[in-house]
C-alpha cells in the first residue's frame, strides 16, 4: 500500500511536469500547429531513447509573486538521447512556461547538460523558444546567461553545438545560439533579435515588423546569422539529424564513415560540358559539386547568403568532407566580405572537427569598390586566408578555371599548405586577368602605337598564351597535377585516402589572433 502511495506521488509529479504551463497554453500552441517542447525532443531523438534530467527542478524567485507559479522543470526540458544510435545532449525551452524565459534554474539545468556533454564528448543540441532573460528574476537571469555563454565558448571546437530557433527568441536567447556552430530557423514562427520592434521604435523611431527584423529571410539572406531554414518544426529537427551525420561527436574523433555504392573511380564526363569554353561566361558550380560527390548529394550550408561562395557537406568514398567553392554564377565568383565571413567560419568548423576540406576554385579576385574597402575587405578577406592557413585537416584543391591574384593564394593554394592541388587544362593562374594586366603593362606602348587597339589585341594574345594556363604554376610545383575534368572524383578520393592520417604540428601558443 505504501508503495502504491509512493508511485502515485511520482506519477502525479510526472504528470504535473508534463502539463508544464497548462492545458490552455498547450492548446494555444496546437492552434498554431506547433509541437510542445517535449514532443520536439521525442521527435528529434531516436524513438524511446530520451532520458530526462532535472524534471522536478523549480525556480527560487518570489519577486512579483512568482512563487505562485512554480512549475516542475520550469521553462526548459533537458536530457540526453540518441541520434542514429549516437549519443547527444539536448535541451528544449518550453514557451508555455513564462514564455520560455530563462530563470536562474533554467540556466543551471542547461549548464548541467552542457558540462556532461563536454565531459562525455557529445554534441549539444538546443531547441530555443524563449523570450530571453526572465524579467522578474533580474540580475540572476543575466548571471544564468553568462554561465551559458561561458560554457558555449569553452565547448567551442571541442563538442559540436547546434541551435534551432523554434519560436520568438530575444536578448540572451539569441546570443547563446550565436556562439554555437550552426543555427537553424523555420520559415514561419521563428524570430531572432537582440531587441524587438517595440524597443527599436521607442529608441530610434524606426518601424519594422517582426518578420522583417528577425524572420528567417532576414537572417538567412541579410545578416548571415542563420545557416539553415526549414519548412516547419519536423523538417528542422530532421535537418539537424542529417547535419549530425556528417560530423564527429567531438574534436578527438573522426567523422562517421558511411558505406556507399558510388564507385570512387566513377568518371564525371559531364564536367567538360558544364564549364563554358568562353571564360567570361558563368556556370553553376553546384552542378559540378553534385557530379563529383557520393550519390550526387550535397548538403549545402547558408545557401541564401553570400551566394558567390558555396559551402556545405558531402561524402566522398563514404568520408564526410567540407566543400568550399567559388560560384561563377554570382558576382562572377569574386570574394567579398560576406563570402569571406561565411567560408572562413566553415573552414574553421571543419578543421576543429577533423573534416577534410575540398575546395573548387574559380575566382577572378576580391570584389573591388569603395563599399567593400570602407567596410574592411582587407581585414575581413584576411579571415579566409587565416582560416585556410591555420587548418591542419587534409586540404584538397581543384582549380576549375580562374585563380587570380590574392584570391588564388587564399583559396587553399599550395602556399597555405594544401596537400594536393589539381587544375583543369583550361585553368588560368596569374596575378590578374589579361585585360587588367595589359592595360597596366602596355599603357605607354598602346598610347604611342599608330593602332592602339591592334597593339592591345596582340598584347592580350601574348599574355594569355604565357599566363592564362595552368602550366606555369605546374612547372613550379604550385600545382601537383593538371587533370582531365572527368577524373575529378577519382583524384579527390585517392588524395583523401592518402591524406587521412595527416599530422601537422604548430608551435605552442595560447591562441592566434584571427582578424575578427
Ligand atoms: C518573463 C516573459 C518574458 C520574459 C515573455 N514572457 N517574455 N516573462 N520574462 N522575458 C511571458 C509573457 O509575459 C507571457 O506571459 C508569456 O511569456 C508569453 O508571451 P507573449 O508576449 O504573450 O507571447 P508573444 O506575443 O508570442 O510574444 C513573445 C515575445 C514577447 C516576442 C518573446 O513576449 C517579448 O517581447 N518578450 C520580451 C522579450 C525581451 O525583451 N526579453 C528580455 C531580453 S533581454 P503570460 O502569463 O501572459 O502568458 C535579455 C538579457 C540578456 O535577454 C542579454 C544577454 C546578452
Amino acid at each position: 500500500m505504501e508503495h502504491l502511495d509512493m508511485f502515485d506521488k511520482l506519477n502525479k509529479k510526472n504528470q504535473e511536469a508534463e502539463l508544464a504551463g497548462g492545458a490552455d497554453k498547450i492548446a494555444k500552441r496546437k492552434e498554431k500547429g506547433l509541437m510542445t517542447a517535449r514532443e520536439r525532443i521525442e521527435f528529434f531523438l531516436d524513438e524511446g531513447t530520451f532520458q530526462e534530467v532535472d524534471k522536478f527542478v523549480i525556480h527560487r524567485c518570489s519577486d512579483f509573486d512568482l512563487d505562485k507559479t512554480q512549475i516542475p522543470g520550469d521553462a526548459v526540458i533537458t536530457g540526453y538521447g540518441k541520434v542514429d544510435g549516437r549519443p547527444v545532449y539536448v535541451f528544449a525551452q518550453d514557451f508555455t512556461v513564462l514564455g520560455g524565459s530563462l530563470s536562474k534554474v533554467c540556466s543551471e539545468k542547461i549548464c548541467k547538460i552542457m558540462d556532461l556533454a563536454l565531459a562525455h564528448g557529445c554534441p549539444v543540441v538546443g531547441l530555443n523558444d524563449s523570450g530571453g532573460a526572465r524579467i522578474q528574476e533580474g540580475i540572476d537571469s543575466l548571471a544564468g546567461y553568462g554561465e551559458i555563454f561561458w560554457r558555449n565558448t569553452k565547448s567551442s571546437g571541442v563538442v559540436p553545438q547546434i541551435s534551432a530557433i523554434l519560436g520568438p527568441c530575444a536578448g540572451g536567447a539569441v546570443y547563446s545560439p550565436a556562439i554555437t556552430d550552426f543555427i537553424f530557423m523555420m520559415k514561419a514562427n521563428s524570430y531572432m533579435f537582440v531587441t524587438g520592434p517595440e524597443v527599436i521604435k521607442a529608441v530610434t523611431m524606426e518601424e519594422v515588423t517582426m518578420d522583417d527584423l528577425g524572420g528567417a529571410s532576414a537572417h538567412t539572406a541579410k545578416s548571415g546569422v542563420v545557416h539553415f531554414v526549414a519548412d516547419n518544426e519536423k523538417h528542422c529537427l530532421l535537418m539537424i539529424r542529417e547535419l549530425l551525420s556528417f560530423i564527429p561527436s567531438n574534436n578527438r574523433e573522426t567523422p562517421p564513415l558511411y558505406k556507399t555504392k558510388d564507385p570512387v573511380n566513377r568518371k564525371v564526363k559531364k564536367i567538360e560540358d558544364l564549364i563554358p569554353a568562353n571564360p567570361k561566361l558563368p556556370y553553376d558550380i553546384k552542378d559540378l559539386i553534385n557530379e563529383v560527390v557520393d550519390d550526387n548529394y550535397f548538403f549545402e550550408v547558408q545557401s541564401n547568403y553570400a551566394q558567390n561562395i558555396v559551402i556545405g557537406f558531402a561524402r566522398m568514398g563514404g568520408r564526410p568532407v567540407g566543400i568550399i567553392a567559388n560560384q561563377p554564377n554570382y558576382l562572377a565568383g569574386c570574394i567579398d566580405i560576406s563570402a569571406s565571413f561565411k567560408s572562413s567560419r566553415f573552414v574553421r568548423f571543419c578543421d576543429a572537427f577533423n573534416i577534410p576540406l575540398v575546395s573548387f576554385v574559380d575566382v577572378p579576385g576580391f570584389l573591388p569598390g569603395t563599399d567593400q574597402e570602407y567596410s574592411g575587405i582587407i581585414k575581413h578577406g584576411a579571415k579566409l586566408m587565416y582560416a585556410y592557413a591555420e587548418a591542419t585537416v587534409p586540404k584538397i584543391t581543384v582549380i576549375t578555371r580562374k585563380a587570380y591574384g590574392g584570391a588564388y593564394i587564399v583559396m587553399s593554394s599550395k602556399h597555405l599548405r594544401s596537400d594536393f592541388n589539381f587544375a583543369y587544362p583550361n585553368a588560368e593562374i596569374a596575378v590578374m586577368g589579361s585585360e587588367g594586366a595589359v592595360n597596366i603593362l602596355y599603357r605607354n606602348e598602346m598610347k604611342k602605337s599608330a593602332n592602339p587597339e591592334e597593339t592591345r589585341k596582340q598584347k592580350l594574345g601574348e599574355y594569355n598564351d604565357k599566363f592564362a594556363n595552368p602550366y606555369v604554376a605546374a612547372s613550379k610545383g604550385y600545382i601537383d597535377e593538371v587533370i582531365y575534368p572527368e577524373d575529378t572524383r577519382q583524384k579527390i578520393c585517392a588524395a583523401l585516402d592518402f591524406a587521412m592520417n595527416k599530422r601537422e604540428f604548430t608551435p605552442p601558443r595560447k591562441h592566434g589572433n584571427i582578424p575578427l
